[in-house]
């Protein structure tokens, strides 16, 4: 099954049922001054589930471009380090505005998992809310598990970090059921702790789906204080991360072994004349390349633009994280950046035709962000490599530096000070 399959598959499952397929909104967020980028599916029906607007639909499916490297749910220091953090990618939804609730949630996911996609129920797991002193615990969302098919001792109980969701510090919330997926050798292995394997981020292990339902409205009544209203009706908000339930069906460890990313590791590979091995520091600098390219791409095609502020300085961030990689470990000496975005462009305009439509804007960017910060590294860098050399200890190699010099480079070169942070990271120097 390819990827673009594993999308449609979803999105027609949902429409047999009666939701309506709604378009990806843009990255950047509508009228939503609390959110840097758009971060999930519901972004763009926040105000529905609040009752502030209507919709001629109580039922909806959608494919949504999400970026995550920034505010409350930000993934950018994991990219490239883990089997399937990104800072783009797209989260497969359901939504229901006070229509359905927990029951059909539940019933919908198992039905599309075991007898859509055909996944093997003993590989399934299944979290719900543990309770505290603001919600109770969701006992009824356990027996709906039950009922839908899963064994009782595959569905265990976590508390409010895993198992309650919101979008930020503000906004619609509620308590979230998540269905975990096996990938190792013997699903049924009883030497396994269970609660440490269905909660841990291993390679083993790989949250795919996630059954928000939407109760709250979390809201600030004094600075840093909050409370909880009930939302006007119960509601449904669900998120299944494309990249992961692909690299399930595909079964590959990785969601950067899925057709879905491969093709654009491979095209950087190529473009640097070697070829892709996971385990070294050139695989890792193709896996960032390669997510941030997409990430870059999509942002751009959106109207966002790398600057000084804000979601903008996010994005020059993502841009110069690949930059630096692809020069520093993969060999490019001058601008290629560019062509790894084009090459996204090719390989993802028929499901997001907005690349095609924005193809020279954003080689133009993305060549224009490559000069200006290619001028940057050469002179910055050349000037921190020299810091180093000057306060090395002979016999550790390693360097201690002064905040102060750090300060003094980035004020008179512009060396940007987390990328000082990759570069002293990597090469296990400190700072006093
Ligand atoms: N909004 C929920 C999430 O992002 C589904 O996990």
């Amino acid at each position: 099954m390819t990827g673009n399959e594993v999308r449609s598959i979803f999105l027609n499952f949902f429409a047999k049922h009666g939701h309506k397929i709604v378009k990806s909104s843009p990255l950047l967020p509508a009228n939503d001054p609390t959110l840097l980028f758009t971060n999930a599916g519901m972004n763009q029906f926040k105000d529905v589930f609040l009752g502030a607007e209507t919709r001629d639909y109580k039922r909806a499916t959608t494919s949504q471009k999400c970026v995550r490297a920034g505010g409350k749910h930000n993934d950018l220091d994991e990219v490239g380090k883990t089997a399937r953090h990104h800072t783009f990618f797209e989260m497969l939804g359901n939504f229901s505005f006070g229509d359905y609730f927990k029951e059909d949630a539940i019933r919908f996911a198992w039905d599309l998992l075991v007898n859509e996609y055909k996944l093997d129920p003993k590989r399934l797991w299944f979290s719900v809310f543990a309770g505290d002193a603001e919600v109770s615990a969701d006992d009824e969302a356990v027996e709906l598990w039950v009922k839908a098919g899963a064994p009782r001792e595959r569905v265990l109980k976590f508390g409010r970090k895993d198992n309650f969701w919101q979008m930020g510090e503000t906004g619609p919330c509620g308590p979230c059921s998540e269905i975990h997926y096996y990938l190792g050798e013997n699903p049924e292995d009883p030497a396994f702790n269970k609660a440490e394997y269905v909660n841990g981020d291993g390679d083993d292990t790989v949250e795919i789906w996630n059954l928000v339902f939407m109760q709250y409205n979390r809201q600030e009544i004094a600075p840093g204080q909050y409370k909880l209203d009930p939302l006007p009706a119960p509601s449904v908000d669900t998120g299944a991360g494309l990249e992961r339930v692909t690299a399930v069906l595909q079964g590959v460890k990785t969601n950067y072994d899925t057709d879905l990313i491969k093709p654009i590791i491979e095209f950087v590979a190529k473009l640097a004349g070697k070829e892709y091995k996971a385990q070294t520091q050139e695989g890792f600098a193709m896996r960032v390349v390669a997510d941030h390219a997409r990430a870059t791409t999509f942002s751009i095609a959106d109207g966002i633009m790398p600057g000084n502020e804000g979601r903008n300085y996010v994005l020059r961030k993502i841009m110069r994280r690949a930059i630096y990689n692809g020069r520093e470990n993969l060999g490019f000496n001058g601008e290629f950046f560019y062509k790894v975005c084009e090459f996204v462009i090719d390989f993802m305009k028929d499901a997001y035709p907005e690349l095609e439509a924005q193809r020279s804007y954003i080689e133009k960017m993305v060549r224009l962000e490559e000069k200006r910060f290619g001028a940057t590294l050469t002179v910055g860098l050349k000037k921190l490599e020299d810091l180093v050399n000057a306060n090395k200890d002979e016999q550790t190699g390693k360097a201690i530096l002064s905040a102060s010099s750090l300060a003094k480079l980035y004020d008179t070169y512009g060396v940007p000070i987390d990328l000082m942070y990759v570069v002293l990271i990597q090469g296990k120097h400190s700072i006093t």
